[in-house]
């Protein structure tokens, strides 16, 4: 009853993704209609600001909440269309690792049950097995495997994070959702979690729906960036075509809101004031719902909403956008003379 393995299609698809929550006072659209592939081995960042709907993204495409409409297809398959049953069995094939490594582990249990436990659960190998295998995993994660008689609260916070990931991966997923997995860290322990990520992806070769705030950690680690503003995708591009030449406004929003490591880099930028604060998804804006905050608005941004297309740029790779003011050849209308230069 196995699924089959196309070797060459997607690993996860979402097709006009939608999850909207009803509370008092109305409907929060936290994803509203969100389409994005991603392909066998590719890590594809998403970035966008706090409350744009990345998690919801991130937890309907390893079936831990259910969307309001669209669909998550993995290997082919429709979630949604599987019993409960089938769901569970597919569990092995992708997971989720969150920013607080507390929430996926559980506090009262050894670090080699919780990593053991997907092992049991899916029969990966046999009773016999299972110590040696949750010591070669813990090895790969660069924990020493006498950790698994410990218990999570006598571990760091980066060793933590660390178990997750072992526990992630213990049955072998084609796709890993990592969900802010390092921001809960301390600073200096971030780099090797993150390095760890990008090992044990090149090694084991799984997909990865990488979640950050961190620009800096998004660039070191993604292939294709997904840029998310209130629910909705708003760039998608090749992680070297997005820094070097964003599209979207919003894109340039966020990269100089991060830092940069070279100061001349810093001054040659081309400065887009943000006016305002992300609206709320319970009353999003008309037409592009970045409108309001973007300087370069126009009429037809306020009335119409811009989807997102296919462009193709100069060197003929492609990209995707959601704005009415760049043309199919990937490239905006200048901006107004009120940006200027940095420094
Ligand atoms: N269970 C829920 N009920 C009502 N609203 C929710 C629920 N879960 C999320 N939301 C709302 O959906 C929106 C998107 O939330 P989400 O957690 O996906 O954002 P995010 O991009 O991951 O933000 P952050 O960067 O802060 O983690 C937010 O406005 C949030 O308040
Ligand atoms: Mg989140």
């Amino acid at each position: 009853m196995a699924e089959q393995q196309n070797g060459d299609a997607p690993v996860l698809v979402l097709r006009d993704l939608v999850k909207h929550y009803q509370v008092p006072g109305g409907t929060v659209r936290s994803v509203d209609g969100v389409d994005l592939v991603i392909g066998r081995g590719e890590i594809v960042g998403l970035v966008g600001e706090s409350g744009s709907g990345k998690s919801t993204i991130g937890k309907m495409a390893v079936a831990l909440i259910s969307p309001s409409s669209g669909s998550v297809e993995l290997d082919g398959v429709d979630l949604a269309a599987l019993p409960k049953r089938r769901v569970r069995a597919m569990r092995k094939r992708f997971n989720i690792v969150f920013q607080d490594p507390g929430s996926s582990i559980n506090p009262r249990t050894t670090v080699g049950d919780a990593i053991s436990e997907p092992l049991r659960i899916h029969r990966i190998v046999p009773r016999r097995r299972i110590d040696e295998r949750v010591a070669e995993l813990l090895e790969q994660v660069g924990l020493r495997p006498d950790t698994a008689a410990r218990y999570p609260h006598e571990l760091s916070g980066g060793q933590r994070q660390r178990v997750s990931l072992a526990r992630a991966l213990a049955a072998g997923p084609e796709l890993l959702v990592a969900d802010e997995p390092t921001s809960a860290l301390d600073v200096s322990v971030q780099a090797s979690v993150l390095n760890l990520v990008a090992d044990l992806q090149q090694n084991l070769g799984f997909a990865c729906l990488f979640i950050s705030h961190d620009l800096s950690a998004i660039e070191y680690l993604a292939d294709r960036i997904a840029v998310m503003y209130l629910g909705r995708i708003v760039e998608v591009a090749d992680r070297r075509d997005l820094f070097e030449r964003p599209m979207h406004p919003y894109t340039d929003v966020l990269l100089q809101a991060a830092p940069v490591a070279d100061p001349v880099e810093q001054r040659g930028r081309e400065r887009v004031v943000l006016r305002g604060e992300i609206p709320s998804p319970m009353n999003p804006p008309s037409g592009c719902s970045f409108h309001p905050r973007c300087p370069l608005a126009t009429e037809v941004c306020r009335t119409t909403e811009p989807a997102l297309r296919t462009v193709q740029r100069a060197d003929g790779r492609t990209a995707q956008v959601a704005c009415h003011l760049v043309g199919d050849d990937g490239v905006r209308a200048a901006l107004p003379a009120e940006s200027v230069p940095v420094g």
